[in-house]
Formats: structure tokens, sequence, C-alpha cells
């Protein structure tokens, strides 16, 4: 397993002082994200308000419950359950919905403010996007389908990222005593576990399968350079969407493939332990990084060490740390001034001569890269019961 030997790792007094920061920028930004919400991405380093119809803005309410856990401060509870309300409003409307963000928009947002607060409209806005995200569930291939209409060939295909969609099922399953969301998430994970890793432990971003016989068909990337290389935040979301697998499935085979997708990640780091935006690059290439795949990384490596033997902990603990401080002394925000965000350095979409993507939020800070920089902090800092 790779290591990186003279590494430094952030100090609890680094992890103190980060979430510190985190809580008072966020609270700077209530006045103008309480009604509204975070753009997906900063531009110039400053968030636009959006209205709540984007499949990103449930990170910042999830930034808002996080800074609410480490300051306790009040303001944040009470815009924490204004934009429950919103989140609501959003799935009963039936505001762009029709698509496998579900768990994205609700766990950070509703699910966790139920579990904080025992929030009654959170607990009715997440079963019922629960109830949403099924309805994209095809039986033939077993897989929840990402985006498009339902029943357009094109479509038939599911992303690497869903594997944070499905943690949303599971607390519904819990919830409701009704076994049908879980049922459902499991056979999405196993076909997307089975078909999204190639030999090497890089994957696909996106996979495509027989509409007829539901048979694999072939991989393809959306976001990443090129067809066949590994975009630096699918890889993320393999690692922790892996370790989540298995959290709920508890299949023993999803350890080995997080060892080795994790493996791949960490190996395909340039040396200041943060990404370019797709693993095909590394120092020197003048290519943008994508901070929060790193931050997304570390989540998944901390939440996979509850289940892993004392040495391993210790590695995956270590290279965390080592990460985050990179991130801390680099990457992240220091001054209200420079941005409105939290870690500097993610991309969205960038394009390429192989990809469809249009060019916007590259290099700049993302809801989701704010988001898991901070769940990272909270999880270094305490016992922390996780919003997925
Ligand atoms: N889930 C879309 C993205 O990671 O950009």
């Amino acid at each position: 397993m790779i290591s990186f030997e003279n590494y430094p790792e952030i100090s609890r007094e680094e992890i103190r002082a980060a979430l510190d920061f985190c809580g008072e920028q966020i609270i700077g930004n209530l006045p103008e994200f309480t009604e509204r919400f975070q753009n997906a991405y900063s531009e110039d380093g400053f968030y636009r308000p959006i209205e709540n119809n984007y499949w990103t803005c449930g990170f910042w309410t999830g930034e808002i419950w996080l800074a609410y856990e480490h300051t306790r401060d009040k303001r944040l509870r009470d815009a924490g359950e204004t934009q429950i309300r919103s989140f609501l409003n959003r799935i009963e409307n039936k505001i762009e919905v029709d698509h496998h963000d579900m768990g994205f928009l609700y766990s950070p947002s509703c699910v966790a403010g139920y579990k904080l607060t025992g929030s009654q409209e959170g607990r009715q806005a997440a079963i019922m996007a629960a109830d949403q995200l099924i309805t994209r569930y095809h039986p033939v291939g077993e897989f929840i389908q990402a985006w498009g209409s339902m029943d357009a060939p094109e479509n038939y295909r599911l992303i690497i990222d869903c594997l944070l969609n499905l943690p949303l099922l599971y607390w519904a399953s819990e919830e409701t005593g009704n076994a049908k969301y879980r049922e459902i998430a499991e056979k999405h994970i196993h076909t997307a576990v089975a078909n999204v890793i190639r030999e090497d432990y890089s994957t696909w971003h996106t996979f495509f399968f027989n509409r007829e016989t539901g048979a694999p068909d072939h991989g393809a990337t959306c976001q990443g350079y090129r067809d066949g290389s590994a975009w630096a935040r699918g890889q993320a979301w393999g690692v922790y969407g892996l370790a989540l697998a298995y959290k709920y499935t508890g299949w023993k085979e999803y350890i080995d493939l997080f060892r080795h997708v994790t493996e791949y990640f960490l190996t395909h780091l340039p040396k200041d332990l943060v990404p370019y935006w797709d693993l095909e690059f590394t120092d020197g290439d003048d290519q943008p990084r994508d901070s929060s795949s790193a931050s997304i990384a570390v989540c998944g490596m901390l939440e996979m060490i509850k289940y892993l033997e004392p040495e391993d902990v210790d590695h995956y603990r270590r290279i965390a740390g080592q990460i985050m401080k990179s991130l801390y002394d680099s990457y992240a925000v220091k001054d209200r001034r420079e941005s409105n965000g939290l870690v500097l350095h993610s991309t969205y979409s960038n394009h390429s001569p192989y990809n469809t993507c249009n060019h916007y939020g590259v290099d700049e800070c993302n809801s989701w890269g704010d988001y898991f920089y901070m769940e990272a902090l909270i999880r270094m800092s305490r016992e922390w019961e996780p919003y997925w």
C-alpha cells in the first residue's frame, strides 16, 4: 500500500481553527443564503444565490448543519429549518426532482435536520424524496437511472456518483419499516460495483446496459477527460461509495474493492496530494485541480476505518490527515475578502477534446467541495453520526 513518508498531518489545533473559520464563514453567509441557496460553484471566488432548483442545493444546507454541530449557534439551526421547509416545498411540488440526485439533495439537508433536531418536516420531505428516487429504478437492468427521460434508450445507464444517493433509501427503510427502498438500493449497488470498476481499479464515470436484456454494454465518461481515463471525482465517489456500500450491505468483497479503488486514487495524486481534475494528469500538467475529490476521498477513508483492522485504520487515518493538511495549508479559504466559500481550486465541469462538457466552475469553490471538507474536519474532531 502506498504511504506518503514524511508528510505532515493536520494537527488538532488546525482542525479546530479550520472548523472555527468554516463556522464563521457560514454564519456570515446566512443573510444572503437562507431564503436562497448557494450556486453549485463560485465565480471569481464568490457564490451567487440561486433558488432551490439544482442538484447541489443540499450541500449548502449540509454545511449549515455541520456548522450547527460545531457551534450550536441558534442562527444556524433556524436557517437549517427554513431550508428544510424549502426542500419540503420542492418535493411536494416536484421542482427539478426527476433525476437520481435525491440523496445529494435530501441526506445532508433533511435527514441531517431530522437526526439533529427531530424535524418532522425534514423526515416527511426525505421520505417523499426516497419515493421519488425509486421511480427511477429499472428492474431489468437492476439499477437507478441517472438522468433524462426513463424511456429514452440512450439514457439507459447508471453513474458512479449515485452510490452516494443510496443511503437515503436505507434510511427510508429504517424509518418506515418498508424494505422496498433498501432492496432497490442493494440491487443498484451490486450492479454498479460489478460494472464501473475496471481491471486496474480505475473507474468508469457512467455505464450503459442493454435495454432489452439488462446485460452490461459499455462504460463511458461524461465529466472526465476521455473514455478510459479516471475522472478524479468519479474515483473519489467510488472510494466513498464503496465505504458506504460495505456499511450497508456488509459484503466482504467490498472491503478489498475499497482498498484497490482507494489505492488507485492515492497512487495517482500529485506531490501535494490534491488531484488534478482527471487522474490522467499530474505534476507539471497545465490542468486545473479538483480539490473536492480530495475531501470526498478523505471522508470515504474515514468512514471505512470503522470496519477495518487496526493497522489499516492507522494507515488510512494517517493519509486522511496528510491530505487534510495540504487542503488546509494551500487550498482552504482563510479570509472572507478572498471568497465566501470554504475551499478553492475545485473543478465542476471542464471541457476536453473528448468529452461533451461545457466549461464552468473550473478552478473555483464548489458546494460539495466545501461540504465534504467540513464533513472531513468534523469526522476528525469527534464521534460523528453521518448524514449518509
Ligand atoms: N455528481 C456530479 C459531479 O460530481 O459533478
